[in-house]
């Protein structure tokens, strides 16, 4: 894990840097944890100087491990001794339910604004009628791949996850051939960690395998069709994916594709402004679309991610923390941090923004993927869902290094019947 450290900012305001705002109370100093993922810590400390210069008050950033379950155990432990350390958190889509006892209703300082934001993203955050978080943005796992390499070798995008397999082999095998090394066919996020989850989850999805829990709260996971689509992710390693993919996050596949050594890489939508920024050896060769199908039979499966902002019940300045919220969250905000580094807006109106468009072009293909995400189970677990998640992503981990998928599931299918019958849901 990153340590994790407090930067204290500018501070704007006091010293004379908020032409005209004057704010309506005396100014204080609240905190915010942002992510620090690509450009994530950057965008976030433009946008609080935005609202410091705008309100007067002072902003300390925090920054927070990158890997999401890092996040949640800092958090947790934090949340835990009351610590008034965080005003403001960044929290996944899928924490809402686990967090919420630490957090405060923030509908009574959000007038209408939720209303313009995805509705199963409000949904998402209200937890027993009270709005625990508010939308900043949306992901949904895609598929990246070279365009000048499926071109040159006379293949299309793949529509099936065996297709994936039989054009990365074979380019892989070709690129090698004319000395190209260390070119790799396929990279995803393979380590122990949420990230796994996500991507299993759309690997089993895609095959009609369900999403590991369904609706009612029974464990579907052991099924044939979850097992051969476990058991095709475990073919890949060693084969058209690097051994070192069991250890990957999102930023370490990114570093293996943008370096131009892999021929197709699942990420989230962040990674196409890197791919296309000014210092990118893949710039220009990068084509994006929905993950593959599990077969004929199958669908296209984008696991749903995202990140949302919630204010702890601990701090000492709900006011500010809220009314931060309200800013980083709103339109204006949203569109910037999608034309400058292709973060999804949670408010539908910014998928027909000319200029949101024309920075990420394949942002209209997308919004059908996001309105019919797989969503991890993390309602129907509530407060338990790191617990299923962590039994679900080391089973995967097992068959990615090598255990046999079907007798791997149906142990995890007995964990799961354990932890639900614990935790009744
Ligand atoms: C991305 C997603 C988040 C997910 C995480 C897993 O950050 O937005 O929802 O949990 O990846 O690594």
């Amino acid at each position: 894990m990153r340590g994790w450290f407090a930067a204290v900012l500018a501070v704007v305001a006091l010293a004379g840097g908020a032409a005209g705002a004057q704010p309506a109370r005396a100014p204080v100093e609240i905190s915010i944890s942002c992510g620090a993922l690509g450009v994530e810590l950057q965008l976030c400390t433009d946008a609080v100087h935005r609202w410091e210069k705008k309100t007067g008050n002072r902003v300390r950033i925090v920054s927070t491990p990158n890997s999401s379950t890092d996040r949640l155990a800092l958090y947790l432990q934090m949340l835990a001794s009351r610590t008034d350390e965080f005003d403001v958190l960044q929290i996944d889509v899928v924490w809402a339910g686990i967090l919420a006892d630490h957090l405060i209703d923030l509908r009574p300082y959000l007038g209408d604004a939720p209303k313009a934001h995805f509705a199963s993203l409000i949904r998402n955050d209200t937890v027993n009628g009270r709005l625990v978080a508010m939308p900043w943005w949306t992901d949904v796992g895609v598929l990246y791949y070279r365009k000048d390499l499926l071109a040159e070798y006379g293949f299309a995008p793949p529509q099936t996850w065996q297709e994936m397999t039989r054009i990365a082999r074979a380019i892989q095998a070709a690129e090698r051939a004319k000395g190209h090394t260390r070119m790799w066919g396929y990279v995803f996020q393979g380590r122990a960690y949420e990230g796994l989850t996500c991507n299993a989850l759309e690997w089993i999805d895609s095959f009609n395998g369900g999403a590991i829990v369904d609706a009612k709260g029974d464990i579907t996971v052991d099924n044939p069709r979850a097992i051969e689509a476990l058991s095709l992710a475990g073919s890949w390693v060693g084969t058209i994916s690097p051994r070192g993919v069991l250890n990957y996050d999102e930023e370490a596949a990114r570093g293996v594709f943008q370096t131009g050594d892999a021929v197709f890489m699942r990420n989230w939508p962040y990674a196409w402004a890197l791919a296309q920024g000014q210092d990118s050896p893949v710039r220009g060769k990068v084509g994006v679309v929905p993950l593959p199908k599990g077969g004929p039979g199958g669908k296209h499966a984008g696991t749903l991610g995202g990140w949302h902002l919630a204010v702890s019940r601990y701090s000492k300045h709900p006011a500010e923390a809220a009314s931060l919220v309200a800013f980083l969250t709103s339109a204006p905000e949203q569109k910037i941090r999608a034309v400058k580094a292709a973060y999804n807006p949670t408010i539908p109106a910014l998928y027909g923004d000319p200029d949101v468009l024309a920075a990420n072009p394949f942002f209209g293909a997308l919004l059908p993927s996001l309105e019919s995400a797989t969503a991890r189970p993390s309602r129907v677990a509530g407060p338990h869902y790191n617990r299923l998640s962590s039994d679900f992503w080391r089973a995967v981990h097992d068959v990615l290094t090598g255990d046999p998928a079907g007798p791997r599931v149906a142990e995890l299918n007995s964990d799961l019947d354990r932890l639900k019958y614990r935790a009744r849901w």
